[in-house]
């Protein structure tokens, strides 16, 4: 355990299993149907039994919920629906007790249009709060032309006008989530001092939402002409993101035991050193989307999982500078179940065991989204009118507009959908999955008396307890942490092949992505090898390394000794 360790978290965090709560969905503890703190509570023996050492808690703070949580009000205080400070302070006392660290949600790149500043900044062009956000007159005659092109990541212009000072102001996402102007100083103070305040109220760190947004260019200039989406390279990681954000890692960050994990929309291998490497003074590590596309285009448009891209994807990523450091995760909030994106529903646990072997044994900070320890899926049949995410929303309000789209976004948000990953946590098998007495905020999967946690528990050979094996095996593990990795069988299109090595030890990390079974030829170098098994999804699997016959979505490791 890693309690009453000498590392400070920057060091420890690299030692972590991290578990994301998306709190809506997690557990009601009221019976009003939403999920709220004294339910994450009542979980904390179960976060701790499952051996996770941190909590990354999606936005919990007093928002109208126009996002969810990601439209934030008042960054002081917690949301109604969830609780209250006295409530929190509870829940961070029981994970501090247990071991566990939490890192919160900073969502600063906008605010919700309901925050007393953007109040104040709509009110008059003179308000002392105007120059919080971006505020420009329109174009073209009489003014009716957004200021610009950009549009916004949810849909439609990035500009919403305003009647009260005729003028527009800027939204990146939902016109309810205003964004800040962080040329401004007062704007960055102002996120320091939020980051302060939480710091003193023990909380160990933050994953820094849409982070690489914060800095525009200067002028506010059309973006390059494109189809679905127009503005990225005027602001994502724009002029001044590096000396903002070092700046509010002088002023907050690095004066507490503190990490931070930023979301990096935009971030590829080739820029990673520039935002997270150590002596940057920045942030501490990111989380890439590059792998998310292995089975889309630009996130909503499904198209076939690529093997190929998958694996050079993350192998990229492994081969980061040792400055560097590495989040590892196939499931969040914002994405559709890893099941059945890369693996077939009927070989469910396979699967989910097969990712967990996989994602585990590189070099980074795993983090398991809630319900991907008890490999929850995607909603089979889901319904347009069951969707509740203001994406899926949007985009299907576009497609009313143009009937014949609608049999093709109903397909696309099938599979792509932000709500797939957003269904109620599944409990038990009891009414709403034990989620809550009352009525479910948003549906829960059909699919909970066969999934669930309790069942989970009292199977031994569940998806759950194979998390809790792999979540004791990594911690501490110095080949895990610090072993080199080198990809094998690059053109193999079923198997995923890869080796840790640290001194005289390696892992040889095995996993087939197929249904289809497949052959494993041990490389020459490591034939001669003394081998033994460090795990596995199948108990087929032999006792030391040898040629075999791979069998569906099977994965294994061995430990290899020179
Ligand atoms: C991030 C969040 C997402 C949210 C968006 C706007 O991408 O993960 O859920 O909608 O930022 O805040
Ligand atoms: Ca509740």
């Amino acid at each position: 355990s890693l309690v009453g360790s000498e590392m400070c978290i920057r060091d420890r965090y690299k030692d972590a299993v991290f578990y994301q709560i998306y709190p809506r969905s997690f557990c009601d503890s009221n019976g009003d149907g939403i999920g709220d703190i004294q339910g994450i509570i009542s979980k904390l023996d179960y976060l701790k039994d499952l051996g996770v050492t941190a909590v990354w808690l999606s936005p919990c703070y007093k928002s109208p919920n126009d996002d969810n949580g990601y439209d934030i009000s008042n960054y002081r205080d917690i949301m109604d629906e969830f609780g209250t400070l006295d409530d929190w302070k509870e829940m961070i006392d029981g994970m501090h007790q247990r071991g566990i660290k939490l890192v919160m949600d900073l969502v600063v790149n906008h605010t919700s249009d309901e925050h007393e500043w953007f109040k104040q900044s709509r009110s008059s062009k003179d308000n002392p709060y105007r120059d919080y956000y971006i505020w420009r007159p329109g174009r073209g005659k009489n003014g009716k032309k957004p200021p610009n092109n950009w549009s916004s990541r949810f849909s439609g212009s990035a500009w919403e006008y305003d009647e009260t000072t005729n003028e527009y102001y800027l939204h990146l996402f939902s016109k309810k989530q205003p964004d800040l102007n962080w040329d401004n100083p007062k704007v960055r103070q102002e996120v320091a001092d939020i980051c302060n305040y939480w710091f003193e109220l023990g909380v160990d760190g933050f994953r820094c939402d849409v982070i690489t947004y914060i800095s525009k260019t200067e002028g506010l200039p059309n973006g390059k002409f494109n189809p679905i989406i127009c503005g990225d390279e005027q602001f994502v990681i724009g002029p001044h993101y590096h000396e903002y954000i070092h700046e509010l890692n002088q002023k907050a960050f690095s004066k507490y035991d503190s990490m931070t994990v930023g979301e990096g929309q935009g971030i590829t291998v080739s820029n990673a050193e520039s935002i997270v490497a150590e002596d940057r003074e920045e942030l501490d590590c990111i989380f890439t989307f590059e792998h998310q596309e292995a089975d889309a285009f630009m996130t909503v448009i499904p198209k076939k999982f690529s093997l190929k891209k998958w694996k050079t994807i993350f192998s990229s990523w492994q081969a980061l500078p040792d400055n560097c450091w590495n989040s590892l995760f196939i499931e969040n909030h914002d994405y559709p179940r890893s099941l059945p994106r890369y693996g077939k529903l009927e070989y469910r646990k396979y699967v989910a065991k097969m990712l967990a072997i996989c994602i585990n044994f590189m070099k980074g900070t795993p983090y398991i989204y809630q319900g991907q320890e008890i490999g929850m899926t995607n909603i089979a049949g889901f319904k347009p009118k069951d969707y509740v995410d203001i994406v899926s929303k949007n985009i299907y309000k576009i497609a009313k507009f143009f009937p014949p789209l609608i049999p093709v976004v109903v397909w696309a948000l099938q599979k792509r959908a932000r709500d797939h990953a957003r269904t109620p946590m599944q409990w038990n098998a009891e009414k709403n999955a034990g989620f809550t007495s009352g009525t479910p905020w948003m549906m829960v999967n059909p699919n909970y008396k066969k999934i669930n946690v309790e069942e989970a528990l009292a199977d031994e050979d569940s998806i759950l307890n194979f998390y809790k094996k792999i979540n004791k095996f990594r911690l501490g593990n110095k080949i895990i942490k610090e072993g080199s990795y080198t990809e094998l069988l690059h053109d193999n299109k079923k198997l995923f092949v890869y080796k840790r090595e640290l001194g005289d030890k390696i892992y040889l990390v095995v996993c087939s992505y197929s249904s289809k079974c497949a052959t494993f030829k041990v490389p020459e170098e490591l034939k001669d090898l003394k081998s033994s098994l460090v795990i596995s999804n199948y108990q087929s699997t032999p006792a030391v390394l040898q040629n075999t016959k791979i069998l569906p979505y099977e994965a294994f490791v061995y430990e290899l000794t020179k």
